[in-house]
C-alpha cells in the first residue's frame, strides 16, 4: 500500500516536471549578422529581458550570420512558423509588406530626432502592427543610421554613379531611387555582396559604416561618399503563429523587451558609429564629404511620381515630413 501511494506520488512529481518544461516556449531568431554587430547585443539585450520578465517561461535563442538562411529566406521561416522570429530591416520587408516601403524614400528624414519621432509615433507603430494577415507582426525597430553609397571610387555626384552597377536590397523602392539616380541596381543578398564587390559583379554598395568595417566590404572598396540618402531602420519580427501562440501576459513582456531594446539600441548605434569611425581609418577606407543637394534634385521627380501613381504612400511621406517642423 506504502509502496504503491510512493509509486503514484512519483509519478505526479514526473507529471508536474514534464508539464512545466511543457510550458516554456523555446524561439529561434534569426539574423544576418555577426555576434560583434551592435544589433546583435541590442537583440541579446531582448532575449535576456524576455527571460526575466517572463520568470523563464520564454527562452529566445539568437541564431546570428544568416545560420539559419538568408534573410528573405528567414522572413518565409517566419512566414510558415518554422522558426519564430527574424530581424530583417525596412527595405527587405517592402518586398513582403508594401507600407515598410516608406522608410526607403530618400532625404525624407531631416535628422535622428526626426527619425525616431516617425518609427516610435503612429506612423512606424502602424506599420508595425499592420502585416498580422502577412504572416508576421513588427515588434521593434532598430536604429541603422543613414545609408551612403561606397565604391572603389568616390562618388560626390549623382554624375559619378551614372552607368554604375550598384547593390542594392530587394525592394522595390531602393531600385527605382538608384534608376532615378543614374546607376543600375542590382539586388543581392548581404551575404554575397563581398564577394560581388570583390570580383566587379557590382562596382558600388549602399549602407552605413558597420558594412564597411564589421562586414569588412572597406577591404574592396576604398571609398565611403556621405551623401546619407536614407535612414533605414531594422526591424524585428515575429511570426503570427508564434504569436498567438502566447498567453497575453507572454506577449505583454515581449513589447516591453522589445521597446527597452530599441532604447538601448540608441545609445548603442550612437556608440558604434564613434568606433567604426576609428575601425574605418584602420581599413585605409576615406571618408568622402558630399553635397547632398545635387543628389535630392535628382531623386525629386521620384516623389513627383509617386504623388500620380500611389497618392496613399505619398500622404504618408508628406505626414512624416510635417513631423519634421
Ligand atoms: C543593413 C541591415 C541588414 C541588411 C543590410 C543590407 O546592414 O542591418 O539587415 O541586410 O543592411 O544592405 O542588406
Amino acid at each position: 500500500m506504502k509502496q504503491k501511494l510512493l509509486l503514484s506520488m512519483a509519478g505526479l512529481l514526473l507529471i508536474g516536471g514534464m508539464s512545466s518544461v511543457e510550458a516554456r516556449v523555446n524561439m529561434k531568431l534569426s539574423h544576418n549578422h555577426g555576434r560583434n554587430h551592435p544589433v546583435h547585443k541590442a537583440m541579446q539585450y531582448f532575449s535576456d529581458r524576455v527571460k526575466t520578465l517572463t520568470e523563464g517561461e520564454v527562452v529566445i535563442r539568437l541564431y546570428p550570420d544568416a545560420q539559419l538562411g538568408t534573410q528573405r529566406e528567414s522572413l518565409e521561416q517566419v512566414q510558415t512558423g518554422a522558426i519564430e522570429m527574424a530581424k530583417s530591416n525596412a527595405s527587405e520587408l517592402e518586398a513582403f509588406h508594401k507600407p515598410y516601403g516608406v522608410y526607403g524614400y530618400p532625404y525624407i528624414f531631416k535628422d535622428r530626432d526626426h527619425y525616431y519621432e516617425v518609427m516610435m509615433g503612429d506612423i512606424g507603430q502602424s506599420i508595425l502592427k499592420s502585416s498580422k494577415d502577412k504572416g508576421f507582426i513588427g515588434i521593434a525597430y532598430y536604429d541603422a543610421g543613414a545609408r551612403s553609397f561606397y565604391a572603389k571610387k568616390p562618388i560626390t555626384t549623382p554624375d559619378d554613379l551614372k552607368g554604375l552597377k550598384v547593390r542594392v536590397q530587394p525592394s522595390p523602392t531602393a531600385i527605382e531611387m538608384t534608376k532615378y539616380l543614374g546607376a543600375n541596381p542590382i539586388p543581392i543578398s548581404y551575404g554575397e555582396l563581398y564577394t560581388a564587390l570583390q570580383q566587379g559583379v557590382v562596382d558600388a554598395a549602399e549602407n552605413n559604416m558597420t558594412a564597411l568595417t564589421l562586414s569588412r566590404h572597406g577591404e574592396v572598396a576604398k571609398y565611403f561618399s556621405l551623401d546619407e540618402h536614407t535612414m533605414v531602420p531594422d526591424v524585428l519580427v515575429i511570426s503570427s503563429i508564434a504569436w498567438d501562440k502566447l498567453t497575453k501576459e507572454q506577449q505583454a513582456a515581449i513589447e516591453q523587451a522589445a521597446l527597452e531594446s530599441t532604447l538601448y539600441m540608441k545609445e548603442l548605434w550612437s556608440q558604434a558609429e564613434e568606433k567604426e569611425l576609428a575601425e574605418i581609418e584602420k581599413l585605409n577606407v576615406s571618408i568622402v564629404a558630399v553635397d547632398k543637394l545635387p543628389f535630392q534634385k535628382a531623386v525629386q521627380p521620384m516623389f513627383d511620381q509617386l504623388k500620380v501613381d500611389d497618392p496613399e504612400t505619398f500622404e504618408v511621406i508628406e505626414n512624416i515630413q510635417l513631423l519634421a517642423d
